[in-house]
């Protein structure tokens, strides 16, 4: 599904060069379910931008089933983006003035999809998510862990093949954190969509199939482990 070859990404800070990724290779499979973890700095950010094309590599390649995606067009990235990838971000990035539903919907606005599809997709992952009944509530009536399952949601009602979450459960406790993984488990088992994402959660950790490891940008382990359940 993503075939990473010798990627490279160093920040030019006035005389100062950060290299952030250095010749990273990682291939991770359809269906997968696999975390990037290592400490603040070590380069998951960026490494998740580039696969989600929201920044440039200097060196090497990333290919999404079988597209080179930086390649094209910015106008063909974007397109690209929109109709492949879903994105959970740590700080859930809901629009305020929206409710819950509307905040899902925005996903599904910029796809050409008749409006009784859309209204059925909308019904369905509301529900998977567990958020029946909350619908008009705006992200600010609505605890870190609800808002976090909006944007699961909002993520996830596409269909996407990719899901990329970067620290998802950074803000919030670690009961509710553990409840975001594991919809996020199940939502990948049930769509059998992919799903990276990064974190420095060890209880995150546990709940990976694969246990992708940074440090200062190189991969310095990579584990493939099996669920206890
Ligand atoms: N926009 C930027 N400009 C300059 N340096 C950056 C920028 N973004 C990240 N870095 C640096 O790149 C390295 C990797 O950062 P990042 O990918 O955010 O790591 P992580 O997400 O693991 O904390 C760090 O040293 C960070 O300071
Ligand atoms: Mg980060």
């Amino acid at each position: 599904m993503i075939t990473i070859t010798n990627l490279v990404r160093t920040y030019q800070t006035g005389d100062n060069e950060v290299r952030a990724l250095r010749n990273i290779d990682l291939a991770i499979a359809t269906g997968e379910f696999a975390a990037i973890a290592g400490p603040s700095g070590s380069g998951k950010t960026t490494l998740l931008n580039l696969i989600g094309c929201i920044d440039e590599p200097d060196e090497g390649t990333i290919e999404i089933n079988g597209s080179v995606v930086h390649a094209g067009k910015a106008k063909e990235r974007a397109l690209f983006r929109r109709e492949n990838l879903g994105f959970v971000f740590q700080s859930f990035n809901l629009v305020p003035v929206l409710t819950a539903e509307e905040n899902i919907a925005l996903s599904l606005s910029l796809l050409d999809m008749p409006a009784a599809e859309r209204r059925e997709r909308l019904r369905a992952i509301i529900d998977e998510v567990g958020l029946t009944g909350m619908e008009d509530r705006r992200p600010a009536r609505l605890s870190g862990g609800q808002q976090q399952r909006v944007a699961v949601a909002r993520a996830l009602v596409k269909d996407p093949k990719l899901v990329l979450a970067d620290e998802p459960t950074a803000n919030l406790d670690s009961e509710t954190g553990a409840a975001i993984l594991d919809l996020m488990h199940e939502l990948n088992q049930s769509h059998k969509t992919t799903f990276v994402f990064s974190t420095h959660d060890p209880m995150v950790m546990d709940r990976a199939d694969r246990l992708i490891t940074l440090r200062d940008g190189r991969i310095v382990d990579d584990d493939l482990r099996r669920r206890a359940s």
